[in-house]
């Protein structure tokens, strides 16, 4: 091995370990409810989109004996089996739109947003979306206009000023943002598309299974899931599976299917993965109990941190949801309070750039179901005299 073609990588991750940016992967032993046991200790969970803690319940699920396991080719050759067509007419019946599953919310994201737009076209994205998407955006090669995070204004004064220049326009945000915890204004984002003849695609992954009465997500709490062009949910967070899907229309279903290229050339899920996303579905959509404990447990969380000092949303939706981050600002700082964290038996990381913006590292407590306000408290003593700290 020639040692100077290596050089230059170790010597990124030395400066990135200078910077308080080095990862490393934690070993996870066991799970059990909103516990995990990593070498020899059990820590309170605040790391999972597991919302409604269904990643570890229905594992008598059996694999299907007639169709094997892998799917042996992508959806379009030979892979699509039978398990796709129910989960996907599930998904329709649902949300009363057809649906198209992808391999993750990854690949949905990357594939969707290239195939809609291309060269000619502009993005109008808040700026604090998901990576995916951002991805997504590059590969499509359109014009992007990033918004100031939540700033509708900004957005209505892009779209006057830019709109006419591009043939497609396709605004992206986030339903609940999944670093953040907050909700944009749907309404507004709904009436600025219609008024600019825009597409409007809304990643709903941290809010489906967790808002709506059915699960389905912010657009479906705020009656609003017929208006918007393509919601993109995952199965991979409070559904306890793997993969994602996209609902829209007749036309973009097909489009999509014909232009996706993460749909087209990538493998199709093993039957056990979708019949599992299915099974997370069917249930998601009963958990009204354990929706309205999340929910219930989340603002709590918000109002005993409201009451040390951290400034955190009191109203609304977005007091409701299950991510709660805490602001710390530096990555040092943040590495520091984790460890703190970690050491009292609760497993929040560190959350630093490029997953957040420069000077913004976090601890973003992630709730669950199965978890009781006696399993949070503690948490509260440990932030209290922390009071530098802010969340939006
Ligand atoms: C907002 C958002 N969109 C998309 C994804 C990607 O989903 P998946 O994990 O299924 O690839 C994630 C998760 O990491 C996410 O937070």
């Amino acid at each position: 091995m020639d040692k100077d073609v290596y050089a230059s990588f170790a010597r990124e991750l030395e400066d990135l370990d200078a910077k308080g940016l080095k990862r490393r992967l934690v070993l996870v032993e066991k799970r059990k409810g909103p516990w995990i046991r990593i070498g020899k200790r059990w820590y309170l969970n605040l790391a999972s989109n597991d919302y409604l803690g269904l990643a570890q319940k229905g594992l008598d699920l059996e694999a299907d004996d007639s169709l094997g396991l892998g799917a042996g080719a992508s959806r379009l050759l030979a892979g699509n089996h039978r398990w796709y067509k129910e989960l996907e007419d599930t998904l329709e019946d649902l949300y009363n739109r057809p649906a198209l599953v992808f391999g993750s919310g990854y690949l949905a994201n990357t594939g969707v947003v290239s195939a809609l737009v291309g060269k000619q076209d502009a993005v109008f994205a808040d700026k604090l979306v998901h990576a995916s998407l951002i991805d997504g955006i590059r590969l499509s090669r359109a014009t992007l206009y990033r918004f100031p995070h939540h700033d509708l204004d900004s957005l209505a004064w892009l779209l006057k000023k830019k709109r006419a220049l591009h043939r497609r326009a396709l605004i992206i945000t986030e339903s609940l943002f999944s670093m953040d915890g907050d909700i944009p204004d749907l309404p507004t984002l709904i009436a600025l598309k219609e008024e600019y003849k825009a597409l409007l695609l809304l990643d709903e992954a941290h809010a489906v299974g967790v808002f709506g009465p059915k699960g389905l997500g912010i657009a479906e709490e705020l009656g609003l899931k017929a208006k918007v062009d393509l919601l993109v949910g995952t199965f991979g967070k409070a559904l306890g599976s793997y993969g994602a899907f996209v609902i829209t229309n007749k036309i973009l279903q097909e489009y999509l299917l014909h232009r996706a290229r993460s749909f087209i050339f990538s493998t199709a899920l093993p039957t056990i993965v979708v019949a599992r996303s299915l099974w997370g579905l069917k249930r998601a959509v009963m958990a009204q109990k354990e929706r309205t404990h999340l929910r219930h447990l989340a603002t709590k969380l918000r109002k005993h941190l409201r009451t040390i000092g951290l400034k955190v949303p009191s109203k609304g939706l977005a007091s409701q949801s299950p991510i709660v981050p805490v602001i710390v600002g530096s990555n040092q700082a943040a590495l520091k309070l984790a460890r703190d964290l970690y050491q009292k038996g609760f497993f929040a990381p560190a959350i630093r750039p490029p997953t957040v913006p420069p000077h913004t590292a976090r601890i973003r407590l992630s709730l669950t179901s199965d978890m009781d306000w006696d399993n949070l408290a503690p948490v509260i003593e440990i932030f209290k005299g922390q009071l530098k700290y802010s969340s939006p």
